[in-house]
Order: C-alpha cells, then structure tokens, then sequence
C-alpha cells in the first residue's frame, strides 16, 4: 500500500466509524424514548385506577357516571396532552381538585390519549 492508499484507507475509516457512531446515538435516542413512553403509560395507567376510576370507570369507559373518557370525544375538546394535562391538574380529581403534580397530571394525560388510540411524540 502506498501513501496515497493509505490515505484513501484511514479516511474511508473515518466515514465508516462516523457513520456507526451516529446510527448507535439514534438506536440510543430510540431506546431512551420507548422507556420514557413506557414509563409515562404505566404510571398513568396506575394513577387512573387509583384516583379516576371511581368516576370515569376503567379504562375511561364511563362505567362510574362521569363523562366517557376512551371515545375520542375528549381529544376534541383537550387537542394535545399538554392542554389535557393542563385541565386535569386544575380540575381532576373532581372530588379533590389540585392535588396531583404536573409530572401525574402529563402521565395522566399521556395515558388518555392512549385510550383513544393516539400515541402523541414523547415531548408533545
Ligand atoms: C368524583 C368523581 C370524579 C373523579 C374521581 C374524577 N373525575 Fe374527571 N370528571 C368528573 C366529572 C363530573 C366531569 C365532568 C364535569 C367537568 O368537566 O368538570 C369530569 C370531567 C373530566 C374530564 C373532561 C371530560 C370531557 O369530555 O370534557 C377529564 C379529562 C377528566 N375528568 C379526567 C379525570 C382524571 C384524569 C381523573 C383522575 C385523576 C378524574 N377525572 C377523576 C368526575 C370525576
């Protein structure tokens, strides 16, 4: 191999290695997402059967009498979880408004437009 190879060679290297690097990053941006989304559906699933159920019956589907919370119509009026989670911290529980934080009120948030079939990006 002579200099001029050589050259070639290393900077063949360099894109092959930069390129590795930067597919590992997104699987670990990939990875890191799916565990926040996890984490935010379980803990919200938790938090509704322990504090909303009563009232919205499981899974939202309005067994308790208060408003049917897995038909979609609830995303017409709360567009994003953030409007939603936003509602829910001020006005829910209804027996005990105000009494979640906001990281329990976007679970909760997260949680419902589950029910409804829609899976918002994990920083919507
Ligand atoms: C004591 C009964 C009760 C409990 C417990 C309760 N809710 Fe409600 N919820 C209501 C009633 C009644 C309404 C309708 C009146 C209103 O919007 O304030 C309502 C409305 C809502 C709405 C708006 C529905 C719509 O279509 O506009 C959401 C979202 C909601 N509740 C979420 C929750 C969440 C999340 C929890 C648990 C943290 C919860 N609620 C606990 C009684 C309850």
């Amino acid at each position: 191999m002579n200099r001029r190879q050589l050259l070639g060679f290393i900077a063949i290297m360099a894109v092959v290695l930069a390129t590795g690097g930067f597919l590992w990053h997104r699987h670990q941006q990939t990875v890191a997402s799916i565990q926040l989304q996890v984490r935010e559906a379980t803990a919200g699933k938790e938090l509704f059967a322990g504090l909303c159920e009563t009232c919205h019956g499981p899974g939202g589907d309005g067994a308790g009498g208060a408003p049917i919370l897995n038909d979609g119509s609830v995303l017409k009026t709360y567009t994003t979880p953030t409007s939603l989670s936003a509602f829910i911290q001020t006005h829910m529980p209804a027996s005990n408004p105000g009494m979640l934080n906001s990281q329990e009120a976007t679970d909760l948030a997260l949680y419902i437009f589950r029910l409804n079939h829609r899976f918002p990006p994990a920083h919507g």
